[in-house]
């Protein structure tokens, strides 16, 4: 592929263009201030904030707690299945807009049932938006159910008996919340339960916290991917490691700005890992909270970075490669990716 026959003046363009999956985006992360409003409206919930506006300029964060706060109290106006509906049906339109051609979507049933609210309004309410993303909008998707770090193993288990009876409408489970003190070892037990029953293993690792949380989600959890990783660079050997079982790690680069994992997006270390050979590729995290969708993950990192159309080929390729779908689904998209490189004149 001649890449250089794409000038950085075109790069944006293609960087929208270009088929793509996402594969790192919590849906509740996903709900806008303006949804927050109507759907606070629609089940009469007290919300402490006057405005959108004012909603909007609390998004001020200093690190993951500082954001999870929030972002749990927005989630409490999710009450009934349609709730649930509209807020992923709204993702999914954003998705189609960015040419995302599929989505591995984190919910995190803990922070509703923990307000009474089933797990079967808030998987079924979920599930029916991915059925309708593929049938209306042509975009194949699966959920993957995050359990919340910062609660204890037990409640873990707990919330895997309760999702259970739904296991046809989940393809995985994740490790989110606080990572600071609960190393992913805390999970061992419940992990490999949901290993023996055949469910995708995935987990947050190596976004505020140390190496040795990427080498416990590998080892003790035996995770096929991790989320967020950017820590690794600090670790030669597991950098060898990522690289040698090509481990993919999905980046949130405007999540890591936001949340001041680095400093600038021009600190970031994407363009060092992906000239290591890791298999990283971009993601929006909680979209409606880091300022972007995937496209704008993917417009302003190349405008921070000193990327190119190599760089983006390689990482719509790589979010392939890290799916959890069928090989032959896996190459029908590398095609259309270099078809649309083709029609940019690569
Ligand atoms: N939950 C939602 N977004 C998260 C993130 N970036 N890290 C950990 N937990 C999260
Ligand atoms: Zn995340």
């Amino acid at each position: 592929m001649n890449f250089q026959a794409i000038s950085s003046e075109r790069l944006p363009e293609l960087l929208r263009a270009m088929p793509k999956t996402e594969l790192h985006m919590h849906i509740e992360g996903s709900l806008e201030p303006e949804l927050i409003f109507a759907l606070a409206k629609r089940n009469n919930v007290r919300l402490n904030y006057a405005s959108v506006q004012a909603l909007r300029e609390a998004y001020a964060f200093t690190d993951l707690q500082s954001f999870l706060d929030i972002y749990y109290a927005g989630a409490s106006v999710l009450q009934q299945p349609q709730d649930f509906y509209d807020m992923a049906w709204a993702y999914f339109l954003r998705a189609k807009a960015d040419n995302v051609v599929h989505a591995e979507i984190f919910f995190d049933p803990q922070t509703h049932t923990a307000r009474k609210v089933a797990m079967r309004t808030v998987i079924t309410g979920l599930y029916r938006a991915c059925v309708d993303a593929q049938t209306k909008l042509g975009i194949s998707s699966s959920l993957i159910l995050c359990f919340l770090r910062h609660l204890s193993e037990d409640e873990a288990f707990d919330t895997f008996e309760e999702a259970f009876p739904f296991r046809d409408m989940f393809i995985g489970v994740g490790l989110d919340s606080s990572e600071r003190g609960h190393p992913p070892e805390k999970f061992e037990r419940v992990f490999k339960r949901a290993a023996q029953l055949g469910f995708k293993l995935v987990a947050h690792a190596g976004e505020e916290g140390p190496p040795a949380y990427m080498w416990s989600a590998l080892d003790v959890l035996k995770v096929q991917r991790i989320d967020h990783g950017v820590q690794a660079i600090h670790d030669e050997a597991l950098m060898a490691r990522l690289a040698k079982d090509r481990v993919p790690l999905t980046v949130c680069p405007l999540s890591n700005q936001k949340l001041c994992v680095f400093p600038n997006l021009a600190d970031h270390n994407l363009g060092q890992m992906l000239d290591r050979g890791l298999c990283v590729m971009l993601n929006s995290d909680d979209p409606a909270y880091f300022g972007g969708y995937l496209n704008d993950n993917f417009v302003q990192t190349f405008a921070a970075l000193p990327l190119n159309a190599s760089h983006a080929y390689q990482l719509a390729s790589n979010s392939f490669e890290a799916s959890f779908v069928p090989e032959a689904q896996k190459q029908a998209w590398q095609h259309q990716l270099d078809a649309c490189f083709a029609q940019f004149g690569a």
